[in-house]
């Protein structure tokens, strides 16, 4: 029998221990042995629930126990989490989370101390709950030089974009709406903002280049700015919007941001709607293959993180993991990206001088019936360049700008 520890009995750790419990006698013949959760670490006391007898406070009492060979961490955050991780690798004892937090901020660190222990630290929940994504890229595509991933990583805020473009509705009604459904937090910050997108792709890029992608030096743009008219434009050219984290090689660089964009009706991004994820990997021998699925939620999440914690369960005392390097990889300054991009100015001194700041190669957007302004679309230009020109425009654009993914 195997003796498992969940840290954090919330919204993932309850589901650990449900999907343990529910495909029991399948979770054990794949992990070979009997799995048993006989510890749950919280704050908190649950002397109704059926596990309740199992809580304890102390997490030294994990620790100590040289019975617990394996733990999940469901915590969240890079406090308590961090140190508890540090600790429970330093005995030997594999830890399997869904923190992308910690391990956007301290990969490469927690991997070489599960190497240099014998034991594993797994994250499959990490990224897109429980869409299996990590394992593919450690084990089915490690034949392939990966070159670029596309991902819609944030259930939040594809949600709200759904909606948004489904309904006309504005982003602040959304977003409430969202809310009281329980699909957004209290304090969406981290979604909107694109925060949680970039800590997700900052760990498929370092997966990707084998080096280290520093989640704070990727370029975040949110969806906050988004209006309902963006979507009519993007209706009228056969268009959507998502909020894309991607990740791509560029020569000797790696390009690495989250964005809302512009995507075409062809492009396989374009059906995820809803709470759904999905990750599009591009590879130099399978050419492109997708990952679809929800993207957070209890028992998916879950469910990745028992995956993983039955392939700890199968491989004791031996390292299965796939590293990337301390080193960090050296990321593209977005200012050099050629693109094309959507903008939207002000009917009249507007469209003049936006046909004479980028002259023949604009391509026109009008609504039907709109009098009041007028969209554009560009040729293919560097960030850089067109950040100039757009500058230009101050006091005679109409909305926002946005980026077009080919
Ligand atoms: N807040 C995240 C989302 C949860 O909306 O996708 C999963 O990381």
């Amino acid at each position: 029998m195997i003796k498992i520890a969940v840290l954090g009995y919330g919204t993932v750790g309850s589901g650990v221990v449900e999907v343990i419990g529910k495909n029991r006698d399948m979770v054990n013949k794949k992990a070979g042995e009997e799995l048993e959760v006989k510890y749950i670490l919280d704050l908190r006391d649950f002397p109704d629930d059926p596990y309740g007898d199992r809580v304890i406070h102390d997490f030294n009492v994990i620790l100590e126990d040289e019975e617990i060979r394996i733990v999940c961490e469901t915590m969240g955050g890079v406090g308590a989490a961090y140190q508890f991780t540090k600790q429970a690798l330093s005995a030997g004892k594999s830890v399997c989370t869904s923190n992308k937090e910690l391990v956007a901020a301290h990969g490469p660190e927690l991997l070489a101390l599960a190497k240099a222990n014998r034991c594993n630290y797994l994250f499959e929940a990490s990224v897109g709950g429980g869409i299996p994504i990590i394992r593919p890229l450690n084990y089915s595509l490690t034949a392939e030089r990966i070159e670029a991933i596309t991902g819609i990583l944030n259930g939040t805020t594809n949600y709200i974009l759904s909606k948004m473009e489904n309904e006309g509705a504005d982003y602040h009604t959304v977003l409430k709406e969202a809310q009281e459904k329980g699909y957004a937090e209290r304090n969406p910050e981290a979604d909107v903002e694109g925060h949680d997108a970039c800590r997700k792709i900052a760990i498929l890029s370092s997966l990707m280049t084998g080096k280290n992608v520093d989640s704070n030096k990727i370029y975040t743009e949110g969806i906050t700015a988004i209006e309902p008219k963006d979507f009519e434009y993007a209706r009228r050219m056969g268009m959507s919007i998502k909020l894309l984290a991607l990740s791509r090689e560029v020569g000797e660089k790696t390009l690495a941001m989250v964005s809302p964009f512009l995507i075409g009706g062809d492009h396989p991004l374009h059906m995820v709607n809803g709470v759904f994820n999905a990750v599009f990997v591009r590879g130099n021998m399978l050419g492109d293959s997708m990952y679809y699925g929800r993207g957070a939620g209890k028992l998916p999440t879950a469910s990745a993180v028992v995956s993983d914690v039955i392939d700890c369960a199968r491989h004791l005392g031996k390292v299965i993991m796939c590293f990337w390097d301390a080193e960090e990889a050296d990321l593209m300054n977005i200012d050099e990206v050629e693109r094309a991009f959507f903008f939207r100015v002000k009917a009249g001194e507007g469209e003049a001088r936006a046909r004479e700041l980028f002259g023949d190669g604009l391509r026109e957007v009008r609504l039907p019936g709109e009098t009041e302004e007028c969209g554009f679309v560009t040729q293919t230009m560097a960030e850089l360049t067109f950040a100039e020109r757009w500058e230009k425009l101050t006091g005679v654009t109409a909305g926002r700008r946005l980026r077009i993914e080919a």
